[in-house]
């Protein structure tokens, strides 16, 4: 055993982490738009020399719009899936496992309801529409159509995922608008359990499982991945053209090409790659299978 997750530690761990919605954005909340939102490590803005200075703050801007809208996306397929998973144990459960899957799904749900209410916000504060892909419940039904393990495995990734964007890039660092900062850190400070439910839920569901059962997992998973790829191309695209919306030009096609590929390799990191990298989640699937996670390893440089 690599880790010691127990049911009643995860759900006191819980009961002591939680946070309403108004201690993270009360009816007084403002964002500061003369400050970057996002981490450089994931918005990769710097980079663009085709952009001004204050063109890349505005898409750094857009980019923390596309943070909320994403993570309020994959939310919205976590909530059921976790449901389900604890509605198909009922009603033999054990009492605690059942409230620690339960706070699970409502915490997601008040996230859900966190990110869009930071979405309002930025709209106020914007000025210029930004498109998003979705919508979010034809996402979830294409996701949700893959087996349980699959589906587990992505959302394992992204519970790592969000940890890791808070400890590797924000934690520590003053240049961010503060309340997207502390967004950030409340999100990480819950979803540090649900990595944690997400690793038992990966493991319940492998359990007994051949190697090529195993691989059919992966491959699901993987699907999972490729779609969320596309998604993060289609993205970038909208990304360019809320830019372009708010700093009133149309870049030059060559440029504009160029900005939207380092932009759609930016998601990919932030979405993908920073999870499929993630020690955790490699640790896990290895212990499933060596073999799988040689797979996982051999495709991950392309998403990093
Ligand atoms: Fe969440
Ligand atoms: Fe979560």
């Amino acid at each position: 055993m690599f880790h010691d997750f127990q049911y009643p530690a995860i759900l006191a761990a819980s009961n002591r982490a939680a946070w309403q919605l108004d201690d993270v954005i009360g009816p007084g909340a403002a964002l500061d738009f003369s400050k970057p939102f996002m981490p450089e490590n994931l918005a990769r803005t710097g980079a663009l020399d085709m952009l001004s200075e204050s063109e890349k703050l505005t898409l750094n801007h857009v980019r923390a719009h596309e943070y909320l809208s994403i993570f309020g996306l994959v939310e919205e397929f976590i909530l059921p899936f976790v449901m389900d998973h604890v509605r198909a144990d009922l009603p033999n459960a054990d009492d605690v496992r059942v409230r620690a899957l339960m706070q699970f799904a409502a915490e997601e749900a008040k996230h859900i309801q966190l990110f869009k209410r930071f979405r309002d916000l930025f709209a106020k504060g914007f000025g210029v529409g930004c498109e998003v892909i979705g919508p979010p419940h034809a996402v979830s039904k294409i996701v949700l159509a893959h087996q349980p393990l699959s589906v587990a495995l992505f959302v394992l990734m992204i519970e790592w995922m969000s940890q890791s964007h808070y400890v590797d890039s924000v934690r520590g660092t003053s240049e961010l608008d503060p309340l997207f900062a502390n967004l950030l850190r409340c999100h990480w400070i819950e979803e540090a359990q649900h990595a944690k439910l997400d690793t038992l839920m990966v493991e319940a569901l492998a359990e007994g499982m051949t190697t090529g059962e195993l691989k059919a997992a992966v491959d699901g998973f993987l699907e999972i991945v490729a779609f969320f790829d596309i998604g993060c191309q289609q993205q970038a695209k909208f990304n360019a053209q809320a830019l372009e919306r708010a700093a009133l030009r149309k870049l030059p096609a060559k440029q504009r090409a160029a900005l939207i590929e380092q932009q759609h390799q930016a998601l990919k990191w932030t979405y993908l790659g920073s999870g499929l990298r993630h020690k955790q989640f490699r640790t896990t699937l290895g212990a499933l299978s060596p073999a799988e996670l040689a797979r996982i390893d051999a495709i991950s440089p392309q998403f990093c």
